[in-house]
């Protein structure tokens, strides 16, 4: 257990991106109101998922986390959690076929209501209002009175958490996830798709292997872990109050864990040296996240890696790099290096897209495809040259067909960005796109290994 740590003992040091709000007594009156809910998520599948990342960052898996840059209380619907929940099971289904490596699953859902913002406010036609900062926060609509942030938004931000993730446990448990399943949508959607001759020999071989299996007798009827799946659920840590409410004592071991999500991450904005953010991070037992951006100094990571980290735990922690395409390559090895030299055993995971957001001419918030592919390749580039594990993807994606990244075979241009952006924050990417990157992925995977077993020979 962490020393002189606290569930509340962030709030003696440095808070940045917290809401002010004006009503204290309103504000303590829905952490009581959070304090007294059941847990989200149960401490020993916390562990299960360190367990599974301790895997990773030996270079025995590959992690795969995705899902919206901010879900919506507008946008809670049966369809919504499904579809993402299906391109992220056929994401893992072509990595795991591609690397042979058991790919952990981990969804930005479930939770995933608080954004840390660039600006504190933001003018409309010469109007200024205080910024939105999630539906757990205030309101995206632009009046004065929707941008108050208001407490008892924290109880939906719970209450459509604890919906999201009881369905997908159903799925995931349920027969949803079955691995028959999920291929046959893949080649269905291949089939629809004008990229499908590309990559048509990759689902072609996972079907003959499935094949193959269910030849030999080994189908869902009976393994029935072809017919289930663990996923486990993220957010970005970042409303410390809401987070803290959730945070209990684990019976079994004494130890704290924040209930609100399996794994909790910090952000770019709130991992600066004596951040409360990283004040709190560092007492809970979940897995956690860092993201590292251009900004990040080798040295104020090691001791931040000491500060989160200083039993030096296989799957605890996990580095999440987000440079940009064009300077991933040159900034990413001294990290590496760093970390390499001190034994810190972190999964290495490559968030593609906070780093390459542009706007388009129309004025659209964008990412282009072709530079989140190339900060990926750079990615693998570097841990290539360095000799570690390429271990994970951090994307924000969705199931849905929304035009907010552009390029991908099916070429969302700057002019079609207005068909259907629906993003409450960054431009996500859309389901072809998703599976198209995970093809990708699927070839960069599939060198490491090939070159992995060349060196073992
Ligand atoms: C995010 O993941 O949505 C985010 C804001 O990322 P970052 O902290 O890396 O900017
Ligand atoms: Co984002």
């Amino acid at each position: 257990m962490a020393a002189n740590w606290a569930p509340d003992s962030w709030t003696k040091a440095e808070a940045r991106q917290l809401p002010d709000y004006p009503d204290a007594a309103a504000l303590t009156r829905a952490t009581d109101t959070l304090a007294a809910f059941p847990p989200l998520v149960f401490a020993g599948e916390a562990r299960n998922l360190t367990a599974e990342l301790a895997d990773v960052a030996a270079g025995k898996a590959f992690l795969l986390q995705g899902g919206d840059c901010a879900e919506s209380f507008a946008e809670h619907s049966a369809n919504n959690i499904r579809d993402t929940f299906r391109v992220i099971l056929q994401m893992a289904v072509v990595l795991t076929y591609a690397s042979k490596l058991p790919v952990v699953k981990l969804g930005r859902m479930a939770g995933q209501f608080a954004k840390p913002r660039s600006a504190p406010n933001e003018t409309i036609d010469g109007v200024e209002l205080p910024s939105y900062r999630g539906d757990n926060v205030n309101d995206i609509a632009f009046t004065p009175e929707s941008r108050i942030p208001d407490p008892q938004r924290m109880i939906r931000a719970y209450s459509q958490s604890a919906a999201t993730l009881n369905l997908l446990r159903a799925f995931a448990q349920g027969g949803y996830a079955n691995l028959h399943q999920v291929h046959r949508w893949t080649h269905d959607f291949m089939g629809r798709s004008p990229w499908s001759k590309k990559y048509a020999e990759t689902a072609d071989r996972i079907g003959e292997a499935l094949e193959f299996m269910a030849a030999c007798g080994i189908d869902p009827e009976t393994v029935p872990q072809l017919a289930q799946t663990h996923f486990y659920t993220s957010h970005e840590a970042l409303l410390l109050p809401f987070e803290e409410a959730l945070t209990r004592q684990d019976s079994l071991t004494g130890d704290w864990y924040d209930t609100s999500a399996h794994f909790l991450w910090i952000g770019d904005r709130t991992r600066f040296e004596g951040s409360a953010h990283v004040e709190f991070l560092r007492g809970i037992g979940n897995p956690i996240g860092v993201k590292c951006g251009p900004s990040l100094d080798p040295d104020a990571l090691l001791r931040m890696l000491d500060t989160l980290n200083p039993g030096r735990v296989p799957g605890r922690m996990t580095l999440i790099t987000r440079y940009g395409y064009d300077k991933i390559e040159a900034s990413l090895p001294k990290l590496v290096r760093a970390v390499t030299r001190e034994g810190h055993p972190v999964v290495w995971s490559c968030d593609p897209m906070h780093g390459n957001t542009v706007k388009a001419v129309t004025g659209y918030k964008t990412r282009p495809f072709d530079r989140i592919l190339a900060e990926v390749r750079g990615f693998f580039a570097v841990h290539r040259a360095e000799g570690t594990h390429a271990g994970g993807i951090h994307a924000e994606m969705t199931g849905q067909n929304v035009t907010e990244c552009t390029g991908g075979a099916i070429d969302v241009t700057e002019q079609s960005l207005a068909d259907r952006y629906h993003t409450h924050c960054d431009p996500r990417l859309n389901a072809g796109q998703s599976l198209e990157l995970a093809f990708l992925l699927a070839e960069m995977l599939n060198e490491e290994m090939a070159e992995r077993r060349k060196a073992a020979a």
